[in-house]
């Protein structure tokens, strides 16, 4: 049985730590560069993983070194790959991360090589979907996303999703989702406000059992039946915000696994989230349960 099973686009991130933007038509170097495993749902899984929970991931991967490395990654945080697929046709996809020393803030470009491979249903396995508690999507591969919902919904899992912009079936998903956890783009966006108490009644109208919004420094909003609630983000020396939402959606599932009322939940994310900003990357600053929780007591103590 897994906690969670994710399906949604990997990557390889190559991560450049620039103290100075550069402008176009010049040359600078990096203080800082690192490669890790990407993509926000693979972050959430391996975070899911460092804080004990069973993953499994469903994708496809390149026959290439940066495949392999993928691979490797997720093998060596205990996350399972046996549903992945390995693509000798097409090469794994790259994303290119500036981030700006000063503010922690990046700039991402990816070189999505799968998106014209998508994974199509017959690719995913059932065995894994019929064994999990959670399953966790992006919203890609329309077709093989909606038959993994059905299969995991069979089973009595509930469905999470990282909403960060509007895709063309955003609207079929929102109606089948237990936990949208969206972004403030797609808060301004798809639902239409800037005010994220209006976009959470929004959220709340699709009959989801609970919804977040993510406003990055500025903290997240959520709203179940008990109430709308806000979390700040805490405060704590920032190098680089790569993958922080990523890393909230992995801590928020993991609260969901232990059953936990929404504000804890919520500062538990907040919690991991702040301390993955500390390092240079999307995962290398993910931090294990006992990080979080000593964090956690010295907030409190502070107060
Ligand atoms: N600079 C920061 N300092 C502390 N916590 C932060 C910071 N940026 C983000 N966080 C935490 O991470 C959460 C998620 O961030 P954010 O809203 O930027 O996610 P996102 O829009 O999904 O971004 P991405 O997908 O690029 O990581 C925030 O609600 C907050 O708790
Ligand atoms: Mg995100």
């Amino acid at each position: 049985m897994f906690d969670c099973v994710g399906i949604g686009l990997n990557a390889v991130d190559f991560i450049c730590l620039l103290s100075k933007y550069p402008e176009i038509d010049s040359k600078t170097e990096s203080t800082d560069f690192s490669t890790q495993g990407g993509g926000p749902v693979p972050t959430a899984l391996v975070t899911l993983a460092r804080l004990g929970a069973k993953t499994s991931y469903i994708g496809i991967v390149g026959q290439d070194e940066n495949g392999k490395f993928l691979l490797d990654q997720f093998k060596k945080e205990g996350v399972d790959v046996s549903g992945v697929i390995i693509d000798k046709n097409c090469p794994t996809n790259q994303a290119f991360i500036w981030v700006d020393k000063e503010s922690g803030k990046k700039t991402v470009v990816l070189h999505n090589s799968t998106s014209n491979v998508p994974l199509l249903p017959d690719e995913i396995s059932e065995t894994h979907l019929r064994k999990t508690r959670f399953l966790h999507l992006d919203g890609r591969d329309a077709e093989a996303t909606l038959k993994a919902i059905r299969l995991a919904k069979r089973n009595g899992a509930d469905i999470v999703l990282d909403a960060g912009s509007v895709r063309s079936n955003t609207e079929e998903l929102l109606m089948q989702v237990d936990y949208p956890i969206v972004s403030e783009h797609f808060c301004q966006t798809y639902l239409e406000t800037t005010e994220a108490e209006k976009g959470l009644e929004k959220l709340y109208t699709y009959g989801v059992k609970a919804a977040i919004i993510t406003c990055g420094v500025k903290g997240s909003y959520g709203i179940d039946d008990t109430g709308v609630y806000y979390q700040p983000a805490y405060e704590v020396e920032v190098l680089d915000t790569t993958g922080a939402g990523d890393v909230y959606h992995g801590a928020f599932i993991y609260g969901l696994i232990k059953k936990w009322d929404l504000p804890r939940m919520m500062k538990f994310s907040a919690a991991a989230a702040a301390l993955k900003c500390k390092k240079l990357g999307g995962r290398s600053g993910i931090p294990r349960l006992d990080e979080i929780n000593l964090f956690l007591e010295e907030k409190e103590n502070v107060k």
